[in-house]
């Protein structure tokens, strides 16, 4: 047993303050990583190359951290974020189906954004209004009961004139 408290401290105190300069870089990093993707929309490779070298992060390491946290994109994004619930209740009441007349109509698939950058698609987890199932997003609005020819057709047309109503 050590009679010394205080040499254990220091000991410690130099671990935390490794550990503490890790955590400041990854506070910074994380930071960084929201003031580019705000401004380009996303992570560009080339972007994330110049920031590893100015924090002297390895650039696998800006990859990792970036990739573990899902609000982190490294394809351009659409101005418009619509995506499909494909929670039980709305994959039940017809996700699926609503989601491939989406991939159709606007030539993409699930995960992809429109050639002209209008739009991203893409399927989420239970947005916690299942009984308006089938559900879908438009950046933050939800619209539901997104079923039958005539209200599908009027989704599209919401995406497509960004009205959610
Ligand atoms: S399953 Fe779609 S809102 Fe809950």
């Amino acid at each position: 047993m050590d009679a010394n408290p205080i040499h254990r401290e220091d000991d410690i105190g130099a671990v935390g303050k490794i550990l503490t300069e890790r955590e400041r870089k990854k506070g910074i990093l994380i930071h960084a990583l929201h003031a580019i993707q705000e401004e380009n929309g996303y992570l560009p490779g080339d972007v994330l190359k110049t920031l590893s070298l100015k924090l002297n992060i390895p650039l696998a390491d800006i990859y990792s951290v970036a990739s573990f946290y899902k609000m982190f994109h490294f394809k351009p994004r659409g101005k418009k974020i619509v995506k499909v619930c494909f929670g039980t209740a709305c994959y039940v009441r017809g996700a699926k189906q609503l989601l491939a007349i989406l991939e159709e109509r606007f030539h993409v698939k699930s995960g992809e954004t429109t050639a002209d950058r209008a739009m991203t698609l893409e399927t989420v987890g239970c947005v916690g209004c299942c009984g308006l199932a089938p559900v879908s997003t438009i950046d933050d609005e939800v619209v539901g009961e997104i079923i039958g020819e005539k209200r599908i057709e009027q989704f599209v047309q919401a995406i497509k004139d960004g009205d959610t109503a």
